[in-house]
């Protein structure tokens, strides 16, 4: 996607290098970093520099490669497995970060010439995946519509284009007339953040809503269709995604609003049988208790919102039973959250 009239990919690799955009500071300052190891690179994904489901999978592939450049420089073949481990431990729900390092790393015992090649198709692919699911999450978006989405699984949550806000971006383009709700989506607030600035850049017509005011407006008549991501999705089509997802699809099944998600078949993770094997990510307390963000003369500041006398829990995730989600839009078409449609895809 074009940021000032430049076409930017999230994440990609030149020579040794990693690049990335530190969404970390989005949507206030727009920044390209460099990653020189695959340690710097785990400490990107850890702090959440690089975040959602495919940039994640990419830049880990990328750390893959590195490693694989590190062990031939360092003449240490016992970096690459160390550096597996450490990259796989960096986040945990997000299906591609382990489908990515899983590839590269079996690619690299050629060379790390063919772990780079690997990395690169994997960051190529997820942006032609994303591109597809636009084209097909397109056909359910008509003329006129409203659409709710949660966290941001736009193109800063994967190499280009997104994955719910992929089939946004096409229906703009063809120049239906719609409208988006982005939940703010606490903690982090990537709703509010990121997703609310890639719909400015893009010129899409948009509001940010509280995350409590979504089953509200769903009431009123006012969202056709709600579409999200999806960070890991089991073989019954069970569906983790950012933590709020779930009770969004509740609301959505109660008041008849068709609820889709959106990802790449990368996400899928059949070796899950059920949402329950989905291991969910607990963050830090502070994301709950403090913000951050620019006072009025734009210095950085970071502020408590809660009762200094008490702490918090942090689940990043949340997982949506198969039953409630309308459909799962992927790169090969869109099915019906089951294990027979999901094996369909993959087979087709
Ligand atoms: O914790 P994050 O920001 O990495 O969360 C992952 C996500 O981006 C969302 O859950 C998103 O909706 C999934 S699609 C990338």
């Amino acid at each position: 996607m074009k940021v000032g009239g430049k076409h930017y990919r999230t994440v990609w690799m030149e020579d040794h290098a990693v690049f990335f955009i530190d969404q970390n500071l989005l949507p206030f300052e727009f920044l390209i970093r460099q990653s020189h190891s695959y340690r710097q690179t785990c400490h990107a994904i850890r702090t959440m520099q690089v975040r959602g489901a495919g940039a994640i999978g990419a830049i880990a592939g990328f750390a893959m490669a590195q490693a694989f450049f590190e062990a031939e420089e360092l003449h240490d073949p016992s970096i690459i497995q160390k550096a597996k481990t450490e990259i796989e431990s960096t986040r945990p729900t997000a299906r591609n970060l382990f489908y990515a390092v899983e590839k590269v790393y079996a690619s690299g015992h050629g060379s790390s010439l063919t772990a780079f090649n690997e990395a690169h198709a994997i960051a190529g692919k997820d942006a032609e995946d994303c591109r597809k699911i636009g084209e097909y999450g397109n056909g359910l978006i008509k003329d006129g519509f409203r659409i709710e989405t949660h966290c941001n699984a736009g193109w800063l949550a994967f190499v280009d284009y997104g994955s719910a806000l992929s089939p946004v971006y096409k229906a703009h383009s063809e120049g239906k007339n719609i409208f988006v709700y982005a939940d703010e989506t606490r903690p982090r607030s990537q709703g509010a953040r990121l997703t609310a600035w890639e719909l400015h850049e893009e010129g899409v017509p948009h509001t940010i809503i509280p995350d409590n005011a979504g089953a509200w407006l769903m009431s009123q008549g006012k969202v056709d269709i709600m579409i999200t991501g999806a960070d890991r999705i089991a073989s019954n089509g069970d569906t983790a995604n950012k933590i709020g997802t779930f009770e969004k699809a509740l609301a959505a099944k109660a008041l008849g609003i068709p609820f889709y998600i959106a990802a790449p078949l990368s996400t899928l993770d059949m070796n899950c049988k059920t949402g329950k094997d989905i291991p969910i990510e607990e963050r830090s307390p502070d994301e709950v208790l403090f913000a951050e963000g620019p006072d009025e003369s734009g210095v950085m500041r970071k502020i408590r919102l809660a009762s200094p006398g008490s702490g918090a829990f942090n689940p990043a995730f949340d997982v949506t039973p198969a039953e409630l989600i309308t459909g799962i839009i992927t790169e090969k078409g869109v099915t019906d959250a089951s294990q027979d449609g999901l094996r369909r895809l993959v087979a087709g």
